[in-house]
């Protein structure tokens, strides 16, 4: 073997060599955690939301929508989930009296603002909402998994002046689906719903 090709295994030995080094390296590489430790609590906020007249004091994801918050932080889980996307209405509730669906809002923007859920709808003394009391009458549910969404979207509709005829309580509520297909007796219990609001 001439000095040459001594000099080309030598080579291959080392470039072998410092590859195994570089294939342990990412193991050592693990060992440090301090950004590990920071970039967990990045991202994380105080805040304070205002449901049904209580203050919940919580640390959350920025990203955290209102629905998750309500559901997971503070174990409000009247409103559903039901697409996660603005297509069902079932996680329905008031922010300031106005109807909003809380799957696309985020809980750090709503602060300081008045929300309201199915679970603040009846009187402290367990007496039902006239709406909640009408969809019972009329049996306006039967799974009852959108049903939440739609007391709380018929309260408001009636505040908003959207419930005047059955056309009007059918377009304005057509943002809550059921798939039950519930949809002549919430009708009707929006409609009951409707007058006795006005006469309470
Ligand atoms: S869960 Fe929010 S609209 Fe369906
Ligand atoms: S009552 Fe079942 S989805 Fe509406």
């Amino acid at each position: 073997m001439d000095e040459a090709s001594d000099l080309r295994g030598l080579s291959r030995r080392l470039l072998l060599g410092a590859t195994a080094g570089l294939a342990a390296a990412p193991v050592i590489a693990k060992a440090p955690p301090a950004a590990t430790q920071s970039q967990a609590t990045a991202g994380k906020t105080d805040v304070v939301l205002s449901v049904n007249g209580r203050d919940y004091r919580r640390t959350l994801d920025v990203r955290t929508s209102l629905l998750d918050a309500l559901r997971e932080q503070l174990q409000l889980t009247g409103s559903k989930k039901g697409c996660d996307q603005g297509q069902c209405g079932a996680c329905t509730v008031h922010v300031d009296g106005r109807r909003v669906l809380s799957c696309l809002t985020l809980a750090v923007a709503v602060q300081g603002r008045k929300i309201a859920t199915i679970e603040g709808l009846a009187e402290p003394d367990g007496t039902l909402h006239p709406m909640q009391q009408a969809f019972i009458d009329h049996d306006g549910f039967q799974c009852g998994y959108c049903t939440p969404g739609q007391i709380m979207s018929a309260v408001a509709c009636v505040a908003e002046g959207h419930a005047e005829t059955d056309a009007d309580i059918r377009e304005y509520m057509s943002g809550n689906l059921c798939r039950c297909a519930a949809y002549p007796r919430i009708v009707e219990a929006v409609r009951q719903g409707r007058d006795r609001m006005r006469r309470s």
